[in-house]
């Protein structure tokens, strides 16, 4: 059953399917005009005309019948409410720390604890910031630095832990601005980088490093339960332990963690900030109070509370754990026998396409990328996402460079899509990578001052 567990090689999902949502078939035609009509930007596509949209995993999955009742349970009482206290318990039971401040999603949390510590002087290292996480350090005045290992800059070495920080790069910094590094982050998985996991033998590492500098380590856990699914796997001494015990250590070498709920949280919303540090907890409620809500509900109501709590406890089931990765690992495993360029091994939510790779005739500066994402939209209605010079190029400064790596990223929502909607991706890949050569670069026509990728306007460059 399930696809490995019994040693049976058919992947089936560990459910059946109690509602459906229809998907709306368009053609080619239509597709060209939607996407020129949006400036070749796919955020700007409506999603009535995507056919499997893998723009992210996060707030796109399906909740189970479970979450759906639980929301019934919802108590929206302004202080104190029992949804409070039920979430409350299921985020301690995997991340017991002393604070809890609920948000609305993870980026409120990042906004929060970036507007508590950061500033202008201050540096955040990380393996890979996310886009948002970057911009909320920068908008604070603070430099984001990336410190991943080496073998997480190449996307086709094999490598069991790609997301692990670079430990002594981290402690070269450390020891050049004293002072000016008030956190570590470490990402799990790391998103950016090919949603690549982190051992435990490194965060220790990382710990070590940190308490010899006397910074606190934060955790970016959006995906832990992915990441604790693949430490099982891969790490040694970890295969005989339960999910929430690993997740539990992962948890205790950091001092604090922010969180969206819309990924690991199996939620359409919501997140939290969590931390030991009394004083600094007390800072970040007041302006929690200021911009989301009051501290027993953050920006979110009393019926998302009850969705995570039990998202949560759905989450570290090892049934559904080998499923998402393995069905992911489905997708990835069939472009990589094609001879399409992916990030390998493949991530936990997502497959990356090296689009640098397999359009090696675009430069960096036109964007392959965001034509490998237009071609695969306008071949077949499938809706990724660029993350690479498009989302990364533009520096603070104002000046352009590409980005360490032109990926497209096929992220796969939770409990969704069925493996014929995924083998049907893989024939709308295949197409168009026969076809690589006759696809043509882009241009930005107009874009905002940061994250540009979201609202950019661009025309295709001649062929
Ligand atoms: N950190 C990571 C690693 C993320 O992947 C995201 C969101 C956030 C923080 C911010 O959380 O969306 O709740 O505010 N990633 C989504 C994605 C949007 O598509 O990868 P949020």
């Amino acid at each position: 059953m399930l696809g490995g567990m019994d040693g049976w090689r058919t992947i089936i999902e560990p459910f059946r399917i109690h509602a459906v949502e229809p998907v709306r078939l368009t053609t080619r035609e239509e597709r060209l005009e939607a996407v020129e009509a949006a400036g070749y930007n796919l955020f700007d596509v409506h999603a009535q005309d995507v056919l499997i949209d893998l723009l992210t995993d996060s707030g796109t999955g399906a909740m189970s019948r479970d979450q759906w009742a639980a929301i019934q349970h919802g108590d929206e009482s302004y202080a104190g409410s029992p949804s409070w206290y039920t979430f409350l318990e299921s985020v301690q039971v995997l991340f017991p720390y002393r604070h809890v401040i609920p948000t609305h999603q993870g980026r409120a949390a990042e906004k929060i604890l970036f507007s508590v510590i950061g500033g202008p002087g201050k540096v955040i290292p990380n393996n890979t910031h996310f886009d948002t996480t970057r911009a909320n350090v920068e908008a604070s005045g603070a430099e984001a630095v990336d410190l991943v290992i080496a073998e997480g800059r190449e996307p086709s070495l094999i490598h069991p832990f790609k997301g692990n920080m670079d430990t002594e790069s981290l402690d070269r910094l450390l020891t050049a601005r004293p002072g000016d590094v008030p956190v570590v982050f470490v990402t799990i998985t790391n998103n950016s980088g090919g949603g690549q996991p982190v051992s435990l033998a490194n965060l220790r590492a990382v710990r070590a490093v940190c308490d010899r500098h006397k910074v606190p380590l934060f955790l970016d856990a959006c995906r832990f339960a992915e990441n604790a699914w693949f430490v099982k796997e891969r790490e040694e001494g970890q295969g005989d332990r339960s999910i929430p015990d690993i997740v539990r250590d992962f948890a205790a070498l950091a001092d604090g963690m922010t969180m969206s709920a819309k990924k690991d949280g199996l939620a359409n919303i919501g997140g939290w900030l969590a931390m030991n540090d009394d004083a600094l907890a007390e800072k970040c409620r007041t302006l929690l109070i200021l911009t989301e809500g009051f501290v027993t509900y953050g920006g979110l109501a009393g019926r998302d509370l009850e969705a995570i709590a039990q998202g949560l406890r759905e989450v570290v089931d090892e049934d559904y754990l080998r499923y998402r990765v393995r069905s992911t690992a489905y997708l990835g495993d069939a472009l990589d026998a094609s001879g399409i360029p992916t990030v390998r091994p493949v991530g936990g939510h997502a497959v990356y396409i090296d689009a640098r790779a397999l359009l090696p005739h675009i430069p960096p500066l036109a964007y392959p990328g965001q034509a490998l994402a237009v071609a695969l939209y306008v071949e077949g209605g499938i809706r990724g996402c660029e993350i690479g010079t498009v989302m990364f190029g533009r520096q603070p400064d104002g000046s352009e460079t590409a980005a360490a790596m032109d990926l497209v990223r096929l992220a796969i929502p939770r409990r969704t899509y069925t493996q014929s909607h995924i083998d049907y991706v893989i024939e709308v890949v295949q197409a168009v990578a026969a076809r690589a050569k006759d696809i043509s670069g882009y241009r930005i026509v107009s874009e905002p001052a940061a994250l540009r990728h979201f609202t950019a306007r661009f025309a295709p460059l001649a062929a």
